[in-house]
């Protein structure tokens, strides 16, 4: 179902992208993050603005360009993301998140940088959960009718964990990633298999990160309301 570029079948809609992967601080030098460099948010979001939309783009600590005609709001923690994407989420009408967000926080956060003691072993660090976005934004829809969708990268049982995670997720749909050698972290291109919660599978050739984002709009544009 290809689409030219320029058919603008998301007129009139507000979507809301997450893109990059958030830092969770230790101390004022120190952080826990992850390798996500955000190209696969920003093409969604260029290519969401090619069709027509207002884009929100939520982006977490990535050094990419702005992409022309897109509402970029700056995160770092997961704590952050989630209030900017609630914000942002309050009228929209699809909400994509293809952040990378931390699981887990450092339980205290030190004012001063972290010291070595002469003798002494490192302190462990403890961690906490945080909060689950994507599963808090498709379980209480800010709007009726609002199309919610995931990333998730996987290993082994690909497509049975998929499948698990959409479902715990309560997404509309699911787009999941095989990790392995030359996919995902900070290359160009992706492969990918599209999960739908009414039971649809849309595999995505390798190939650029723009054709995957526009086919995330194509399975978007005829669930929109
Ligand atoms: N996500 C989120 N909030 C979190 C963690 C993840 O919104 N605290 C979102 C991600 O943006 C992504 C989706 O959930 O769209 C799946 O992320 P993933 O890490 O695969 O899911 P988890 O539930 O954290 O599962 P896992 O234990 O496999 O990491
Ligand atoms: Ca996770």
């Amino acid at each position: 179902l290809a689409r030219g570029v320029t058919e603008p079948d998301l007129g009139e809609r507000h979507v809301v992208v997450t893109a990059g992967g958030t830092r969770e601080p230790l101390d004022p030098v120190r952080f826990l993050g992850n390798r996500s460099s955000g190209k696969q948010g920003y093409a969604l979001a260029r290519t969401a603005a090619a069709r027509g939309a207002r884009v929100t783009l939520i982006a977490a600590n990535t050094t990419l360009p702005d992409p022309a005609g897109v509402d970029v709001v700056r995160v770092g923690t997961a704590v952050q993301l989630r209030e900017a994407v609630l914000k942002a989420a309050a009228d929209a009408d699809a909400v994509i998140m293809a952040a990378a967000v931390a699981d887990f926080r450092p339980a205290v956060y030190a004012s001063g940088k972290i010291k070595k003691k002469d003798g002494q072993d490192p302190e462990p660090i403890v961690l906490v959960r945080n909060p689950d976005i994507l599963a808090e934004i498709s379980a209480d829809r800010a709007r009726p009718g609002q199309v919610v969708v995931g990333f998730a990268a996987e290993t082994d049982d690909v497509l049975v964990n998929g499948r698990a995670k959409l479902v715990r997720k309560g997404c509309d749909l699911l787009v999941v990633n095989e990790v392995g050698e030359r996919k995902t972290f900070g290359a160009e291109e992706n492969e990918a298999v599209v999960l739908g919660a009414d039971g649809s599978e849309t595999p995505v050739p390798y190939g650029p990160k723009e054709a995957l984002a526009e086919t995330v709009w194509d399975l978007v544009a005829p669930r929109l309301s």
